[in-house]
């Protein structure tokens, strides 16, 4: 078990990729904290871990309510002593070029894709610096690294995930913390909703991936779990403020 006794805290990991990201972690060892703004989902996720014979706890709270996220946060570090690993992964997709958007789409992309990330790297970085050591992934897209057919708000925001990642890698490899971003191509998760909706259904997605993914496929949640385990652990421990794309080849083309 490569990730025994740490204590990871996981948001968006009541379904998806959060989710998958949980179980690998809590199967080495980890004990997770599942954060989801859904109790129903955080609770089947630690349901699952538990059946598995993981060890994790349900943490329901929406991650751009700043006063739920300190309390959460300093509650775990009251009873766990630490946050070995935080996994900053809710994020939303908000359909729209420049004048189609609804600026409150827009914002909410904001608080939701970047100042959450923010907030919760902030929150776990004083017990982090104290430690001398700890692991921060957030996960950008790789539309963060790429250009997405009308989709400004989410595009501007995973771009910004990335400059805040190579920020904080700089700024804190000086206390032992690592910092990476996570950007997954094409993961078939109900996130993709509005996006499948903008092509106009499910047969022009799967046309599309077939079309503009190398691999021509989607990539599963364990597939993409496996590159959140080797960012959280210690064998990507000399890397620091990288972005891994995990995409099937998208962005080699
Ligand atoms: N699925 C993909 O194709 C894909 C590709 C690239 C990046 N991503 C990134 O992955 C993340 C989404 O993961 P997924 O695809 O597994 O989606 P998902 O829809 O399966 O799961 C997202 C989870 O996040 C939770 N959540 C949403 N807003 C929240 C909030 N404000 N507070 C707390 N929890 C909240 C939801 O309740 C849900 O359980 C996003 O950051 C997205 O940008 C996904």
């Amino acid at each position: 078990m490569i990730l025994k006794d740490r204590v990871a805290v996981v948001t968006g990991a009541g379904s998806g990729i959060g989710q998958a990201g949980a179980a690998i972690m809590a199967r080495e060892g980890a004990h997770v904290i599942v954060v989801d703004r859904s109790r129903k989902a955080a609770e089947a996720t630690v349901g699952a871990i538990a059946a598995k014979g993981g060890s994790a706890e349900a943490l329901p709270l929406d991650v751009t309510d700043d006063v739920a996220l300190s309390d959460g946060i300093a509650d775990i570090l009251y009873r766990h002593g630490g946050i070995d690993i935080l996994h900053n992964h809710a994020g939303a997709q908000v359909a729209g070029d420049l004048e189609g958007v609804e600026v409150a789409g827009f914002d909410r992309s904001w608080s939701l894709n970047v100042r959450a990330h923010f907030m919760a790297a902030r929150l776990v970085m004083p017990s982090m610096k104290a430690a001398g050591s700890g692991v921060i992934v957030n996960t950008s897209s790789s539309s963060g690294v790429l250009y997405d057919r009308e989709m400004i708000a989410y595009t501007t925001t995973k771009h910004a995930v990335i400059a805040m990642t190579r920020q904080m890698a700089g700024d804190y490899a000086k206390y032992g913390i690592r910092v990476n971003a996570l950007c997954p191509g094409w993961v078939d998760t109900p996130f993709n909703e509005p996006f499948i909706a903008q092509m106009g259904g499910r047969s022009a997605i799967e046309a599309y991936i077939r079309e503009k993914v190398p691999l021509g496929r989607w990539a599963s949640v364990d597939e993409i779990a496996e590159s959140i385990l080797f960012l959280v652990s210690d064998r990507s421990s000399y890397m620091t403020g990288q972005i891994l794309v995990v995409d099937g080849g998208e962005t080699v083309v």
